[in-house]
């Protein structure tokens, strides 16, 4: 089959861009001032070209083991409640979080087979249809297209600490690296520098914090430690935000149900979570998603020297900012 020319441009553009060893044979691209493994560049790249958002879109962001498969599951079950929810026969049972909500880079636009189930994802049938749809691109790389309509976006972020140990944990998982395993010094090290796949994670998490604050009706913005500290609030607040609301007297009972039913304990319980089988588009197994998924796991791995010194580099990045961890 013959290579479309935006692609065959940007496999040109792509060999001439500055590139990182990460970890095994893996090699970082830069693009546009972040760092991406070669196939989520070009299927960024085809994100840009080809994704058209529409004003009843949701859009899921967030840097990798931030929590985007707690949201996923969350956004899912807030957007799509009835009364009468069966619990019992909740599509989360039958599905994975990351197949009921596909991300654009990872899935959607990445090279594979299987194209008409992801054509039927992205066809907008009817415009009162919401699409939910995920991904790990920057704001500075992707803010145009998600500013070309008024679709809502939902960041997640989560203490660095806590989030480069659970990818460090999650990239084990993988065979890739079965020869050439992550050390957790240089994890720090190229965390601290920006060179893991999405990073910086400093600049992701600015980006999409500073369009929340210029534009809140548009970008809802929340920790993991928020959501894990008080997760009803943060249920009524993203159906708020979403237009959504949890009302009448069954409104409380009804975020009681989805907290308990997107908590850790019951999703990584499910079958389908607990599958050690491995996707056919993707390295790690699909009980990869699902760890232990608490606050502050990082001490239980990092040395004193490494806190200071990612502690450093947050007081850096974030200092002036309103956002601290
Ligand atoms: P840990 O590795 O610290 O356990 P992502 O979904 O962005 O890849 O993030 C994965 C992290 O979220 C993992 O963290 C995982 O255990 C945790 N996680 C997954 N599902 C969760 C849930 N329902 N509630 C809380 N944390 C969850």
């Amino acid at each position: 089959m013959e290579k479309s020319p935006e692609l065959n441009n940007n496999q040109n553009l792509n060999s001439s861009l500055q590139r990182e060893k990460w970890c095994g044979h893996e090699l970082l691209y830069k693009f546009q001032n972040f760092w991406f493994p070669l196939a989520y560049l070009e299927a960024t790249q085809k994100v840009l070209a080809n994704f058209k958002p529409v004003p009843k879109d949701v859009i899921l962001a967030s840097f990798p083991k931030t929590g985007t498969t707690w949201l996923k599951a969350l956004l899912h079950s807030i957007i799509n409640r009835s009364p009468k929810q069966d619990y019992n026969n909740h599509p989360l049972i039958s599905n994975r979080p990351h197949d009921l909500i596909p991300s654009l880079e990872t899935k959607l636009y990445v090279d594979q087979e299987n194209d008409s189930k992801k054509t039927e994802f992205l066809a907008v049938k009817n415009p009162e249809d919401v699409r939910i749809l995920a991904t790990h691109i920057p704001y500075q790389i992707l803010g145009e297209v998600l500013n070309s309509c008024e679709c809502k976006v939902v960041y997640v972020t989560r203490n660095p600490k806590d989030t480069l140990i659970s990818l460090w944990h999650f990239v084990q998982k993988s065979h890739l690296f079965d020869e050439d395993p992550w050390e957790l010094e240089v994890a720090v090290d190229q965390f601290c520098n920006g060179v893991v796949p999405f990073g910086p994670y400093y600049d992701h998490v600015l980006a999409y914090r500073q369009e929340f604050l210029k534009r809140p009706q548009k970008v809802f913005f929340v920790t993991y430690e928020e959501i894990k500290e008080n997760p009803k609030h943060y249920v009524r607040k993203i159906g708020e935000f979403l237009g959504c609301p949890f009302e009448g007297e069954n409104g409380e009972e009804e975020i009681e149900e989805i907290v308990r039913f997107c908590s850790f304990e019951n999703l990584s319980n499910q079958e389908m979570n607990k599958s050690s089988e491995l996707p056919i588009d993707f390295p790690m197994p699909y009980n990869s998603f699902f760890r232990k998924g608490e606050v502050g796991d990082h001490i239980n791995y990092l040395e004193d020297e490494m806190i200071q010194k990612i502690d450093a580099v947050t007081k850096e990045k974030f200092h002036g900012s309103d956002f601290v961890y």
